[in-house]
């Protein structure tokens, strides 16, 4: 009967019970929450008249001789307790007696988690935004030195048009921006304090709320406190925004795995950041990248379970709820070591120019570019031009060569109203840098983008 809610009981809680019921093997990595929330409430209520000044500093040292114990090791977890708020306040009461017994007063474990679990959720939104910001920034880095490296351009995955590679990249960081977005907004959107909705319907003490939100940082008080002690919409926004990442992370991990490959051989990633076969020697195998395009699955695996337990949950807290931290703290540890190993196996790879710029002489990528000429100089109408371009392509595939490298002698055969200057669009160098439309891959325009990149990195205040 150590309970602390044991009162109304006669017999004591089976330990088959304190093993589902409980949470402490994983809330306690809240605890820095839940001691700081303690303190803010205390200092609260002793402003409020409700604690005096010598139970305060009762609580002050207690709760720093409890953090103490946490961080060096000597904490006793266990089940019995079943959360980390009854085992931090327990161990509190032990230490300072009767003034620990006070801490509660005009709060609820329901408003006291919500603030914890909100708390850590808003923390890991700045540490993500963080992550992805020195992601970019090496995006950058390797994109200054690779305005001018051509590669093929795809869509279905065939050779389209020839491109940049700084401008393949770029894509990247164009998601990965968004992605710095959605943190920002769930961030700003949520910073709002549970502390005092206590139970459910808020308290008949004297409390001041805006003063525990302000000493927790939090940049209002909640609305409605039924609402607040059942709200996990922060939790479920952080999952959407790890997911929606991860699910861009996948598409660049996925291009690696390609590039790194035989047939593509475009990059090769360090030694580092790659993997060797337990029975064939030669491998060098890409389990980095696959990896992070692996755990894409968990993450929107943990996004899914949320979404579920919350789904139907009659108003107020249920313990359905307390399942809505594993996920989250899986998919937050997953985000953070995927920014980290992405950004050093991006950071450390190998380009091959070469082998990007043989590929670019495959598929007859200035197609378009000998259409868009014949329109623009020799006034053809782009149908036309296209069924022309189609007789140059089948041309050069009959002569096995490229569209690129095709005589002029050959074009002048299909259509007599080519002329000789003819050439100079055709060579894949041209066609990447005719592209100089707003946001398109010449390099011209790809320096913008870049520059753009770097001011909104400079201005990201994180
Ligand atoms: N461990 C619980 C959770 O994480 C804390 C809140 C429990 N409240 C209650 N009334 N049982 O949700």
């Amino acid at each position: 009967m150590d309970k602390m809610w044991s009162g109304r009981f006669s017999s004591s809680a089976s330990s088959l019970l304190d093993d589902f019921n409980a949470s402490i093997m994983y809330d306690r990595k809240l605890y820095r929450e839940d001691i700081e929330g303690s303190l803010a409430h205390a200092s609260m209520l002793c402003k409020q008249g409700i604690l005096n000044d010598n139970e305060l500093k009762q609580i002050e040292s207690g709760m720093a001789q409890v953090l103490c114990e946490i961080e060096d090791g000597s904490f006793e977890w266990k089940i019995s307790d079943e959360d980390l708020h009854m085992a931090i306040e327990k161990r509190l009461t032990a230490i300072i007696g009767d003034a620990g017994k006070k801490l509660h007063t005009a709060r609820s474990r329901n408003d006291q988690v919500a603030v914890d679990f909100r708390r850590y959720v808003l923390r890991k939104n700045g540490e993500i935004i963080k992550a992805l910001k020195s992601l970019m920034e090496v995006i950058v880095d390797i994109s200054k030195d690779n305005t001018e490296t051509l590669l093929p351009g795809m869509t279905h995955l065939q050779h389209a048009q020839p491109i940049n590679f700084a401008f393949h990249l770029l894509a990247y960081n164009s998601m990965f921006k968004r992605d710095i977005e959605r943190f920002e907004s769930s961030r700003e959107r949520n910073s709002v304090s549970p502390l005092g909705c206590a139970a459910l319907a808020g308290t008949p003490h004297n409390i001041d709320r805006e003063m525990t939100a302000q000493e927790l940082g939090f940049s209002s008080v909640s609305v409605n406190c039924l609402d607040t002690v059942s709200d996990r919409d922060f939790a479920l926004e952080i999952l959407f925004n790890i997911s929606t990442m991860m699910m861009h992370i996948s598409r660049i991990a996925e291009e690696l795995v390609l590039w790194s490959s035989y047939e593509f051989g475009f990059v090769e990633l360090s030694d580092e950041y790659s993997t060797g076969s337990s029975i064939m020697p030669q491998k060098k195998n890409p389990d980095v990248p696959e990896l992070l395009r692996g755990k894409t699955g968990r993450v929107n695996g943990n996004l899914i379970a949320l979404l579920t337990v919350m789904k139907g949950l009659p108003l107020a807290y249920n313990k359905d709820t307390q399942e809505d931290k594993e996920g989250v703290f899986d998919s937050i540890e997953t985000a953070e070591i995927s920014l980290e190993i992405l950004k050093e196996a991006l950071k450390t790879m190998t380009i091959k120019k070469d082998n990007m710029y043989r590929a670019c002489k495959i598929g007859h990528l200035s197609a378009t570019d000998l259409a868009d000429y014949l329109v623009q100089h020799c006034d053809i109408p782009f149908r036309e031009a296209h069924f022309i371009t189609g007789k140059a392509v089948a041309k050069s595939e009959e002569l096995g060569i490229d569209l690129s490298d095709i005589a002029f002698s050959e074009l002048q055969k299909i259509d007599n109203r080519i002329k000789d200057n003819v050439m100079k669009f055709l060579a894949i160098e041209h066609s990447m840098n005719a592209r100089t439309s707003q946001g398109g891959t010449a390099t011209l325009r790809v320096m913008e983008q870049i520059i753009y990149f770097e001011n909104y990195l400079k201005e990201l205040g994180v």
